[in-house]
Order: C-alpha cells, then structure tokens, then sequence
C-alpha cells in the first residue's frame, strides 16, 4: 500500500515509540530474558479481582459520573490528603481517568494553546513529548545527567524557560532512570513556576516504588502550588493494575473542569468495573510493601550484577522499577547495544536513546522478572559484554 497522504502533518511528524518497535520484536521470540518491558510481573491483588467479580455479578456496568464514581473520589482525596498534603476536593477537584496516559493527555491539552513549550524531563518517558506535540504544544527537553542522578536541576530548567514557556513535566520517582527529586530542588523549580506563572504536571505513577528511606515529595503540595499544579496519578504499578486503565488528576477545578470537558467528548468515563474493584486497594496496603520489598531485593541483584560486567556501570536507582546502565565504554550506541544484546545474548533491553538525546549511552533495564531470571540475565550479558 503506498502512504496515504491524508494523515495529519502534526501525527506524520512523530515516530511511534522505541519501545513498543522493540516489544514486538521480543515478543515473537521465546529465548529472550525481556528486562525491556516496564510493568509489574505480579498479578493483580486477590481482594481487587475479587471486588471486580463482585461489581460483575451486581451488574455495576453502567457509565459513572463522568468525574468518576464519588466514591472512589472520597478515597482518592483522603489519600493526597494523607500521603501527599494536598487538599482535592472529590466533588470538582478530582478526575478519574483511564490511567495515567488519559490524565497526561487531558492535562496539556487543557492548558496548552498551540505553540506555546512544555518543558519534559531528558531522557524522559516517551508520552510527555509526543502528548505535548499532538496537543500542538512544543516540548522543550530538561537534560539530566548521570553524575546528578538524572534528577531534573533548577538551573537547567531556568535556562530554557522563554515567554513561550506555559508548563513543566516533572515526574519523580522516574521512568526510565528511577531517579527521585529532593525536596529543595522541588522548591526551587517551583519557584521557577510561581516566577514565570507555568503549570506544573506532576507524574506520580511511581511514588510508591521508593527505596533507602527515600522519600516523595508531591510538588503540588509545596508552598503557592496549590492552584498551579495537577497532580496526575494512577493504580497501574503500584497495585500491578495496568490492563485495568485506572488513573486520576487533581488539581484547581478550572483544570480539573477543563479537563473534564475533553474527557466527556471523548471517553465519557473511566471503565466502572475497574473503579469500584481499585476501591478495595486502599484497605490492602499490605500487598504494596510486599511488592515493594521484592523489587528492592531486585534492584540491588541487578545493579550489582551490572558493576561486575566489563563495559558496564550503573548507578543506584532510588525508585520505580528500572536500572539505566551506562554502555559507553563498549563503543557501542545506546541503539547497536541493545539489538546486538537481543541478538547475541538473548537479552531485551530498552536503548537509552529511546527517552531523549540524554539517554544515548545507556539502556533501560525493567525490574519486573524473578530474581532468577535476573541472575540469567546477568550471566548471559556478562557473556555478551566481555567479547566487546
Ligand atoms: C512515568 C509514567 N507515567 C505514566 C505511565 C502510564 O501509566 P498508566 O498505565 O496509568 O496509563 C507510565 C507507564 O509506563 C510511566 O512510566
């Protein structure tokens, strides 16, 4: 078939995500080790699956309030209250959402006006650029370096702001190098934000995948960014929840209504059987510090592993599920490694370049397998890295 010329130039111009072009390669094959792939391998909690059964058989399948049922709302508000120090309103300052990605979505398209820049985190996940461009916004890219942690800095933030500037990305713990901002560099960007009047997205998915006594700070509940901040999380990693699409914002309810809007032309509500089933999670926290704990005893094997390799080094990650070694001193880009690792050592590994220019040099290593695999792993890319 030739290429249909009726595409919109402003779809046309983006490339479809690395990681997704390298999950169909792995998926074909069953003599991989995928280390590629970011979500959780535990099955979702049995009181959760069992609340789902139950709101099948009660035949809770309607449509819900397009805000999300108010329940699950109280919930949510009572969370960020307690967890996070934030006050949302459950009546007009919440929005459930279908995951994370539909709040992203809903959130820059809410504020942006067509040129207006977005500043995202370098390397970064990969929906951040690609929802601000088709939101006909610009993303301008926050480079982050490996000597500071890949934690976003101030100053290089402050650099890039311009007139155009209407909003920053900023998402801690991180996906793909598991970094977590600190508190005074939080509260400096957001003095940047009050200063130069930006909204700040706030990405929390991983806020609760946080190791060595870290701790998440929600930028939303700093001083003066109660009303310019929307706080955009979700059940998907924490309560190994991803096919079940459940997210949220919360923030102003000019955004939170604005937001809103989008979401009532568009998907109308969130899937109801997987907000009254997500309810059941907030009495079962037991099952998070299970998963946790285990992807901690994870992120130690793996990052050891790596240090011993030739070729390799990793710094420690303080969150998420990820570890983004650095290949550089194999002479190989981050693009080459990664296909010749599939190929010659049978391991999957997402390349750095994946997530922006400042990925290039590393790759991202997902967590989310045995320890035994990850033992497996390490061996066979030991193998491979040594013949470099
Ligand atoms: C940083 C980050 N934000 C958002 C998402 C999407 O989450 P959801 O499943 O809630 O749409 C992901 C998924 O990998 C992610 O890594």
């Amino acid at each position: 078939m030739s290429r249909s010329t009726m595409i919109s130039k402003r779809v046309d111009a983006m490339q479809f995500s690395g990681i997704r072009k390298f999950f169909d390669l792995v998926a074909q094959r069953k003599d991989i080790i995928s280390l590629g792939v970011g979500e959780p391998d535990f099955p979702t909690p049995e009181p959760i699956k069992d609340a789902a059964i139950r709101a099948i058989e009660n035949d809770l399948t309607s449509y819900t309030s397009n805000y999300g049922l108010i329940e699950l709302r109280e919930k949510i508000s009572d969370k960020l209250k307690k967890k996070n120090n934030i006050s949302a309103d459950p009546n007009k300052e919440i929005l459930v959402t279908v995951g994370v990605s539909e709040a992203l979505d809903l959130a820059v398209r809410a504020v942006l006006n067509p040129g207006e820049e977005v500043l995202v985190p370098d390397p970064g996940y990969v929906s951040y650029k690609a929802n601000v461009w088709f939101a006909y916004g610009e993303p301008v890219s926050i480079p982050t370096y490996e000597k500071d942690g890949f934690r976003i800095q101030p100053d290089e933030v402050e650099k890039r702001i311009t007139k155009k500037t209407k909003a920053i990305i900023v998402s801690s713990p991180a996906n793909p190098t598991g970094s977590v901002m600190r508190k005074k560099d939080l509260e400096e960007v957001a003095d940047l934000c009050i200063e130069h009047d930006l909204v700040a997205l706030s990405d929390e998915i991983y806020e609760v995948l946080i190791y060595d006594d870290e701790k998440h700070v929600s930028i939303g509940s700093l001083n003066g960014m109660e009303d310019r901040t929307i706080t955009l999380n979700g059940f998907s990693k924490a309560c190994a929840y991803t096919g079940w699409r459940l997210g949220y914002a919360a923030g102003n309810p000019e955004y939170i209504e604005a937001m809103m809007k989008i979401h009532q032309y568009t998907i109308l509500c969130a899937p109801s059987i997987s907000q009254y089933a997500v309810m059941e999670s907030f009495r079962h926290e037991e099952y998070v510090k299970d998963m946790v704990k285990e992807y901690d005893r994870r992120r130690r094997l793996l990052v050891k592993g790596l240090n011993e390799i030739p070729n390799m080094s990793c710094t420690m990650p303080k969150g998420a599920f990820y570890a983004f070694p650095n290949i550089t001193q194999s002479g190989l880009t981050s693009e080459k490694f990664s296909a010749r690792l599939l190929e010659e050592g049978k391991v999957a590994a997402v390349p750095g370049n994946s997530f922006g220019e400042c990925g290039e040099g590393f790759i991202r290593c997902a967590y989310c397998v045995s320890r035994e695999d990850i033992n497996e792993a390490l061996g066979r890319i030991e193998k491979f890295a040594s013949k470099l």
